[in-house]
C-alpha cells in the first residue's frame, strides 16, 4: 500500500532530491509545455543546469529565505518517491513582512487529479499563516495559447489557460490581478505567451477554501 504524503524539504536531509526536482521539472515541461524556466533538449548540460538551479534554492531554504513543500508517495518499506512540490519565497522586505511569493508549483503527470496541488497549497498557506506570512503573490502562471501566432494573442477570450490558471488557482480563492502578453517563450512551440498573476490574501480569504 502507498499513500501520499506532504511534507517540509529538510536541506540537510533531502540533499540528494536535486534530481528527482530537475525529473519532475522536466516531465511538467515536456508533458505540459509548461513555463518552468528550462527548454529542452534536456541534455547532460542542461539537467547540470537544471540541478544548479535547484541547489540554488536549497541555498536559500538554509538561509530561511524559502521554504519548500514536498508531495512524496510513501510506500511500505517507507520508501519516498517525489510526486509533487510547491516553494514559498521569504523575501525580505520592511515595507512588506507579510507577504510572500508561491513559486514552482508541479504535480507529476502520473499523479495527476487526485488533489495534490491542493494539498501542496493547503500546507503551504497553514505555514504562511503560522509565519504571519499572510499576502501570498503568484507571479508567473501562464495563460497558453496552443502555439498560435503573436497576432492571435489578442483573442484572449477564446484561448484556454494553463490547468493552474483556469482550475487550480481559482478554486483555491486566489484572484487574477492581471495579465503580462508576450511573458514568455513556451518550450514546446517556441511561441511567446502571456503571463497570469495572482494573489490571496490569507486575512480575507474564504473560510470554505481552506478547509
Ligand atoms: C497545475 C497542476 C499543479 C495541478 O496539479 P493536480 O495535483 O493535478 O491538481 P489537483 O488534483 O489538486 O486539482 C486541483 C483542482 O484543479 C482542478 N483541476 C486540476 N486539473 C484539472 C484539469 N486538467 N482540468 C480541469 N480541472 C482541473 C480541479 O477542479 C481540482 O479541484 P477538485 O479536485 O476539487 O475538483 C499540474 O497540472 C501541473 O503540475 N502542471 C504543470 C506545471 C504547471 O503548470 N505549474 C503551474 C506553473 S506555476
Amino acid at each position: 500500500m502507498s499513500t501520499i504524503e506532504i511534507r517540509l524539504f529538510d536541506p540537510e536531509r533531502d540533499e540528494d532530491l536535486s534530481q528527482d526536482l530537475v525529473q519532475l521539472q522536466i516531465d511538467c515541461i515536456t508533458a505540459d509545455g509548461a513555463l518552468l524556466r528550462f527548454h529542452p533538449p534536456f541534455d547532460k548540460e542542461k539537467r547540470q543546469q537544471m540541478q544548479l538551479f535547484w541547489e540554488d534554492r536549497f541555498r536559500q531554504c538554509r538561509q530561511g529565505l524559502r521554504v519548500s513543500f514536498l508531495a512524496v508517495k510513501k510506500t511500505d518499506a517507507n520508501k519516498e518517491t517525489l510526486c509533487g512540490v510547491v516553494d514559498l519565497g521569504l523575501p525580505v522586505a520592511d515595507t512588506g513582512p507579510f507577504r510572500a511569493d508561491v513559486e514552482m508549483l508541479m504535480v507529476s503527470p502520473h499523479h495527476r487529479r487526485k488533489g495534490i496541488a491542493k494539498k501542496l497549497l493547503f500546507a503551504l498557506e497553514s505555514y504562511a499563516e503560522e509565519k504571519e506570512r499572510t499576502l501570498l503573490v503568484n507571479l508567473g502562471i501562464i495563460k497558453f495559447f496552443g502555439g498560435r501566432s503573436l497576432t492571435d494573442l489578442k483573442q484572449l477570450s477564446t484561448d484556454a489557460g494553463s490547468t493552474a490558471a483556469a482550475h487550480v488557482y481559482p478554486a483555491m480563492g486566489y484572484t487574477k490581478f492581471g495579465t503580462v502578453p508576450d511573458y514568455g517563450i513556451k518550450p514546446d512551440t517556441a511561441k511567446l505567451v502571456a503571463g497570469e498573476y495572482f494573489y490571496k490574501d490569507l486575512r480575507k480569504s474564504n473560510a470554505s477554501t481552506r478547509a
